[in-house]
């Protein structure tokens, strides 16, 4: 039996007690910085969410609000949409080639079927409203406002939207088409119809190229470009109407082109032409007189048909256009799109053309 003092013996005892102290210490402290590192973390989420709430609501200009160290992770964070967002804007399309690579050439044009507006609608889906149409894979060449002189042709109209927003389309034109009815029922001024499509389309867009023809002539070949030339161009050159050829070399009919600038040299388009003929003549004598020429397709490419059709009622042959076009050169400087004067009734948007409903006054006013 050993004879140890109570101290002595107590000794293990004492041993135990001090480690677990520690023990309890180190666990203390050991929870009490993960408490701390804790909270702190949940701090820092706290004030975020509210800066990026605050931010949102009140539209704050970053620079002014955040030191620059924090500028720079906001503008890092945003930079890979910002500089996207930036690159569809400025992005320049590439220039439309010369030569369209969509055009097909020789085209069949018949007009025995009847034209449904809602199916020429489904099959143009890329037209925007008001018969206006930019390719959207090239910077098209040339900014081209079609300009339809009318009157109770509505089936001609029909049919000349049907065959004419494809090929424009494939000729890759940035163009915009104008229907310019004339109100009322006095006699029909083709002419100044024209003149009206100019200045009315003009408020729209900045067209710099003006393509005026009739209702009734369809393009058989999509190589005719209906677009503005160096010299004024006459485009329905081989008409079937003709068999096929010009009746007379200064024949200016039916379709034709001009820019904004060779428009403007002649003083535009005569306004005193009531009634059939004669105003096509005074054009070409003002295209002439101005010392421009005029630019035409050969033969094949300005191969056209006409709708066939009876003399439109107040549409009769114009007995004073022998004597009116015998005196371009006196008139042209006083007569034309300086002295147009006219009245809007009514401009109609329809998915396929805008029509110009428009008041031009009487033969003589
Ligand atoms: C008229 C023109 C017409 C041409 C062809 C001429 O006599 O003056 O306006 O375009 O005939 O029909």
């Amino acid at each position: 039996m050993t004879n140890s003092s109570p101290a002595t013996r107590n000794i293990p005892g004492r041993f135990l007690q001090k480690t677990c102290t520690v023990v309890v210490v180190f666990c203390g402290l050991h929870l009490s910085v993960t408490m701390l590192y804790y909270f702190n973390t949940f701090e820092i989420i706290k004030n975020s969410v509210f800066a990026a709430n605050s931010q949102q609501a009140k539209n704050i200009n970053v620079s002014t609000v955040y030191p620059t160290t924090m500028l720079q992770t906001v503008k890092e964070s945003t930079a890979p949409f910002k500089r996207e967002s930036v690159e569809t804007k400025t992005k320049e399309l590439e220039q439309c080639p010369e030569t369209s690579p969509l055009l097909v050439g020789p085209l069949r044009i018949e007009f025995s079927e009847p034209v449904d507006l809602e199916e020429v609608k489904k099959q143009n889906p890329a037209l925007q409203g008001g018969g206006r149409f930019t390719p959207k894979d090239c910077k098209a060449l040339q900014k081209v406002a079609v300009i339809i002189p009318f009157r109770q042709r509505e089936e001609h109209l029909k049919y000349w939207l049907y065959y004419l927003h494809p090929i424009l389309q494939r000729q890759q034109l940035d163009y915009g088409v104008y229907v310019v009815h004339q109100n009322g029922d006095e006699t029909f001024n083709r002419a100044k119809l024209l003149n009206v499509g100019y200045a009315e389309a003009l408020k729209e867009y900045d067209y710099d190229c003006f393509v005026f023809s009739d209702v009734d002539l369809i393009p058989m070949d999509d190589r005719n470009i209906y677009k503005c030339f160096g010299q004024p161009r006459h485009l329905s050159v081989s008409m079937d109407k003709f068999g096929f050829s010009l009746p007379y070399t200064q024949f200016f009919g039916g379709v034709s082109s001009l820019s904004k600038e060779q428009y403007v040299k002649i003083n535009g388009f005569p306004n005193n032409y009531w009634g059939w003929g004669g105003e096509d003549d005074d054009i070409y004598n003002r295209i002439v007189s101005k010392g421009m020429g005029i630019s035409r397709p050969d033969g094949i490419i300005g191969k056209c048909r006409m709708i066939r059709h009876n003399r439109d009622v107040k549409n009769e042959p114009n007995p004073q256009r022998f004597d009116r076009i015998a005196r371009t050169r006196e008139t042209m400087n006083s007569d034309g799109i300086n002295s147009l004067s006219y009245k809007v009734v009514e401009i109609k948007k329809n998915t396929l053309f805008t029509e110009i409903i428009v008041d031009i006054g009487s033969p003589g006013r």
